[in-house]
């Protein structure tokens, strides 16, 4: 079966600075990958390439087996317009530290509006999805809220409904716990266990690496933009063979 993702070789410079030094990963259909590393080693950077938040500049990633960013003809690459680059981008849903919800909706026009303005899906419609997945998220009480109204993980668990209403073929997660209080983190990733459970293919930057050892299928080691080591979670966390990648999970572990 294609991969979700297929990363070759992937590059990013921020001037002088290499942010992603050549970067390969595959993802497969329904796995979750937790991606661990230190600050600035290009974690987020990759997941913003991934959705295109960011242009790369040497290498290429094809999300469920078409390339994005380009278009081949022949033995030439043409960059995709921005229409096109938006198409591609509903692909995938991301979900950041900073929950980023629209301050002044509800939190049920917070779920919808990507729906019906993007997709254009009849309102009603809409609704009854959002309803669904507030349902799921365990937040039907908090239709009507604002998001100044609730928790970090209340608002949290609104920003996941609200990628899942796109319904997107993969999500990705930048340190989606990170700024929440240490008793709101459980219901988050409860709500992510429960995705992964489903099949959710998920790509999951997090310093929880209790999470990563329970849900993760593979655990990516990421350092100086580059992808240092990888495996199951059991193997990687306990026993890493990079002296980099032990001090790390050393430092992180409480
Ligand atoms: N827009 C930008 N302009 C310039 N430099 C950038 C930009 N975005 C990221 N960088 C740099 O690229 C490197 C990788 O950053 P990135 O945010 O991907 O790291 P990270 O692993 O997510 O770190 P953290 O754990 O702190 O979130 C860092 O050195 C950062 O300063
Ligand atoms: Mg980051």
């Amino acid at each position: 079966m294609t991969p979700m993702i297929v990363a070759l070789d992937v590059s990013k410079h921020f001037g002088p600075l290499k942010a992603l030094d050549g970067v390969s990963l595959e993802v497969a259909r329904g796995e979750v990958v937790c991606i661990i590393g230190p600050s600035g080693s290009g974690k987020s950077t990759f997941l913003r390439c991934l959705n295109q938040l960011e242009r790369i500049d040497g290498g290429a990633i094809w999300v469920n087996g078409e390339l994005i960013g380009y278009r081949r003809e022949g033995d030439r690459l043409h960059p995709l317009s921005d229409r096109e680059i938006a198409r591609q981008r509903l692909a995938s849903g991301m979900v950041f530290q900073r929950f980023n919800l629209f301050g002044h909706m509800t939190v049920l026009q917070n779920i919808i509006e990507g729906p019906v303005t993007v997709l254009r899906r009849p309102r009603a419609e809409a609704i009854a999805d959002a309803m669904a997945l507030l349902e799921q998220v365990g937040l039907s009480d908090k239709r009507d809220s604002y998001p100044a109204e609730l928790s970090g993980g209340q608002q949290q668990r609104i920003a996941i409904a609200r990628a899942l209403a796109m319904k997107p073929e993969l999500l990705l997660f930048d340190e989606p716990t990170s700024a929440l209080d240490p008793e709101l983190v459980g219901d988050v990733l409860a709500v992510m266990r429960d995705l992964a459970k489903g099949g959710m293919t998920m790509i999951v930057v997090t310093h929880e690496l209790g999470f990563a050892r329970e849900v993760a299928n593979r655990v990516v080691f990421m350092d100086n933009g580059r992808v240092v080591e990888q495996g199951p979670p059991g193997t990687l966390l306990s026993t890493p063979t990079h002296a980099r990648t032990r001090e790390f999970i050393a430092a992180v572990l409480p």
